[in-house]
């Protein structure tokens, strides 16, 4: 079961301003404020900031959770990108390599931002795009963070080059894809996708980022669209992220199968290789 969102009002900082913001998110993001709001919604979306901050960050809440927020600068990414992964993490190399660079990659379920994150700090050029329009506000959010960030002089080099191949646009990915994508100033050449798995049991260790993204978006029923909508526009690769046991997504063409599988202990990445798929006839041309 999906949950409904509102705008809180955050209790941080002048009331008076915080009114102020909480409305201004109301009408950009066409989310009810809370306060108006008889029975009010399981998760709200508002401004968070600790003591130690200087600056608010765009978060949401439920009530058996803390804020869950996105951040590209500090935290677990910046722990990621010092000492985590390499080059030849599973993610990285189901991306395969176009004439020895990296290929330009649509991460057509953003979410939280982890999988772009990662593969922006290998070297991807990600555009990612995401529906929610809860989920999306918090990846722009993070990016705008981090280009303020850039001009403090904590920052480094690698971390701008980083923010720089990061782009974010909230849309329908399927739509997208059909519709929008020739006005990217680069063709399509990998297509990436991580839907919403149905949740097996609760499982308590569940991160409170995925717990947040069960209740706002549950699970992705509508997959095999998108993978139709990936497989007509990718000019390389379509990659999709499964539970290591997961069964493949099913398409209408029952041959349309992965061309390649990269395992890791818990992930597996199905690797769609657009050449071997038209040259074997399953593609058009
Ligand atoms: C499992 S999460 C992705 C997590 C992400 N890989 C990460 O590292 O944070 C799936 C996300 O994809 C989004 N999504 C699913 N189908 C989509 C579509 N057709 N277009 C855009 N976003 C989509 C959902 O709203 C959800 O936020």
């Amino acid at each position: 079961m999906t949950h409904s969102i509102a705008i809180q009002i955050s209790p941080f900082g002048d009331p008076e301003q915080a009114q102020k913001d909480a409305e201004s998110l109301s009408q950009i993001y066409q989310l009810p404020l809370v306060h108006t709001l008889e029975t009010p919604p399981s998760i709200t979306m508002g401004w968070y900031q600790t003591a130690k901050e200087t600056q608010a960050k765009l978060a949401l809440f439920q009530p058996d959770s803390g804020a869950v927020f996105i951040d590209f600068v500090t935290g677990k990414k910046a722990h990621r990108r010092q000492y985590g992964g390499g080059k030849n993490q599973p993610l990285v190399r189901a991306m395969g390599k176009i004439e020895n660079r990296l290929p330009h990659v649509i991460d057509a379920t953003a979410g939280m931002g982890g999988d772009s994150f990662v593969l922006a700090s290998l070297g991807c050029h990600v555009l990612m795009l995401e529906r929610s329009i809860a989920v999306s506000a918090l990846l722009k959010d993070a990016l705008q963070r981090g280009e303020a960030f850039l001009n403090s002089e904590d920052s480094d080099s690698e971390l701008h080059d980083i923010l720089a191949r990061l782009n974010v646009i909230h849309a329908d990915s399927a739509h997208f894809l059909r519709h929008q994508a020739h006005t990217l100033n680069h063709s399509v050449e990998v297509v990436y996708m991580d839907p919403m798995y149905p949740e097996k049991k609760k499982k308590a260790a569940t991160k409170k980022e995925m717990k947040v993204l069960q209740h706002l978006v549950g699970p992705d029923q509508d997959s095999q669209h998108l993978l139709q909508a990936a497989l007509k526009t990718a000019g390389y690769r379509v990659v999709v992220k499964r539970p290591k046991n997961a069964p493949i997504i099913q398409l209408d063409n029952p041959k349309l199968i992965p061309t390649t599988q990269i395992s890791s202990p818990n992930t597996r990445y199905d690797v769609y290789v657009i050449k071997a798929l038209k040259s074997a006839g399953l593609l058009s041309p």
